[in-house]
């Protein structure tokens, strides 16, 4: 008899709740309730349309994941948020121009439904946005507090049962870990005494975590990736994930490098360029939002190419990501990659890639695989970081002393071996010398 971990049932609502409603929010609430009445697929979605093997190939048992782990139906979730602009979902799918009217009309009613609560919000975090659907609080604390009775409220209006926090707002600008992120003291005591070092998305971060509502962060801020915040996840008990969705070239990177270090093939370079024209792109034409988003972006090739390993190969390549915000293109932006790469005897050779794609219909399942699977870990009892889902992050969070995995087939791996463990099945090592003796 196989011993999985004791996890509780997803009886009853799930509340999806999102710091900012803008494309990417819109683009998830329109597409589950297009689904939901039947007018798409979830397409993207590793936990509507993935499977999962278990035991050896020749058992044949392939599983729906949604069918093998428990995960609240889409039936059951009830969608809500906050945002610096009024607009309810329908209006604010309007305006991010992602999904076409025809879908967004006859779902109407539904979207008109959501409407966002008061934002905490600081201009000086995004310098280009300047909304005035916000609260107003004299000490950070109170702004916390405000927010831990809207999770109340919502939960209670709604007849929830349990409740999931995914930032989907802004970029804020980059800032350094500093002392007040250094404990759970430090950062109550900076809350009480407005210290500038705490951005909004932390105090939403803290609220959650103090009502034990698991936090997962889209953006590259670093929002719940500090001591403090871990800390305080740890002891109430709660996980949390993070940082930056890993969509467009990201996701392509982080296939395309593996492969390069695979065959040993060397790389002298990398030139990443992006053009988008969404409020996002607005937001990152900022030097010190984009900044925060240029970190992100880079880490990923220094981790995967081990230029420490591989001298030879991968010493002193040059990297750069550029985003330049174009209007024309909306929400659909194009990724160019210029790779410089070398083989056999230092031949120089390159690869062009254009991914012409759609920034938000890509990190709309990924929103909602978040939202389902840290409903799940907290279900299972997992708190503090969630390294397996390393997979939907350019910026994986991970313990202090670790360094990140990259790769998507290992975070894949990584993940649904967490899935097979919680259940009580082996984990698949693909050794495959066992179908051979
Ligand atoms: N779309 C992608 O592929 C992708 C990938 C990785 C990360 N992200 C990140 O996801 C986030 C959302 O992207 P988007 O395209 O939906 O952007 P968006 O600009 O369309 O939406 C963000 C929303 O957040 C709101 N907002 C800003 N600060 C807020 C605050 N303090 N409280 C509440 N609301 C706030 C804004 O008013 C806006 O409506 C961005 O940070 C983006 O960098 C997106």
């Amino acid at each position: 008899m196989k011993k999985g971990t004791e996890i509780q049932p997803a009886e009853g609502k799930l509340g999806v709740l999102t710091p900012g409603m803008g494309a990417v929010a819109t683009t998830l609430v329109a597409g589950v309730f297009a689904v939901r009445n039947g007018l798409a697929k979830p397409i993207g979605s590793l936990t509507q349309m993935g499977t999962i093997r278990l035991g050896k190939r020749t058992e044949k048992r392939i599983p729906m994941i949604r069918n093998f782990v428990p995960l609240s139906e889409l039936e059951d979730l009830v969608f809500g948020g906050w945002d610096i602009f009024e607009d309810d979902m329908y209006a604010a799918a309007i305006t991010a121009a992602v999904l076409e009217r025809q879908t967004l009309d006859s779902i109407r009613a539904e979207l008109e439904s959501v409407k966002p609560m008061p934002a905490v919000f600081d201009q000086s975090y995004v310098k280009r946005l300047n909304g005035t659907h916000v609260k107003q609080g004299k000490t950070k604390m109170d702004l916390a507090d405000q927010l831990r009775k809207d999770l109340q409220d919502f939960k209670t209006n709604h007849g929830l049962s349990r409740l999931v926090m995914i930032w989907c707002g802004s970029t804020e600008v980059y800032i350094k870990p500093g002392s007040v992120h250094r404990s759970v003291e430090r950062f109550e005591k900076g809350l009480q005494e407005n210290d500038p070092g705490i951005s909004p998305s932390m105090i939403y971060a803290y609220a959650a975590l103090s009502e034990g509502v698991p936090f997962g962060n889209g953006a590259p801020n670093l929002t719940v990736d500090i001591p403090a915040l871990i800390e305080l996840a740890k002891n109430n008990k709660v996980p949390v994930s993070g940082k930056d969705f890993k969509t467009g070239q990201t996701l392509m990177k982080t296939v395309l490098a593996p492969a390069f270090k695979a065959r040993m093939l060397g790389v002298a370079g990398w030139f990443s360029t992006n053009i988008l024209g969404n409020r996002d792109g607005e937001v990152l034409d900022e030097p010190m939002s984009f900044k925060s988003k240029e970190v992100s972006k880079l880490g990923a090739l220094e981790y995967i190419l081990q230029p420490e390993l591989y001298p030879e190969l991968y010493r002193d390549f040059y990297h750069k990501v550029r985003i330049n915000y174009y209007p024309p293109r909306g929400d659909n932006k194009e990724g160019w990659d210029n790779i410089d790469i070398f083989g056999w005897l230092g031949y120089p050779m390159q690869v062009k890639l254009d991914f012409l794609c759609r920034d938000s219909i890509l990190a709309a399942p990924l929103v909602l695989d978040l939202a389902l699977f840290m409903d799940l870990a907290s279900r299972a009892g997992m708190s503090g970081i969630q390294e397996w889902l390393s997979f939907y992050y350019k910026s994986p969070m991970v313990a202090e002393g670790l360094y990140p995995e990259h790769d998507l087939f290992i975070q894949l791996k990584k993940l649904k071996n967490t899935l097979r463990h919680l259940e009580g099945e082996d984990l698949i090592t693909h050794l495959g010398l066992e179908y051979y003796d």
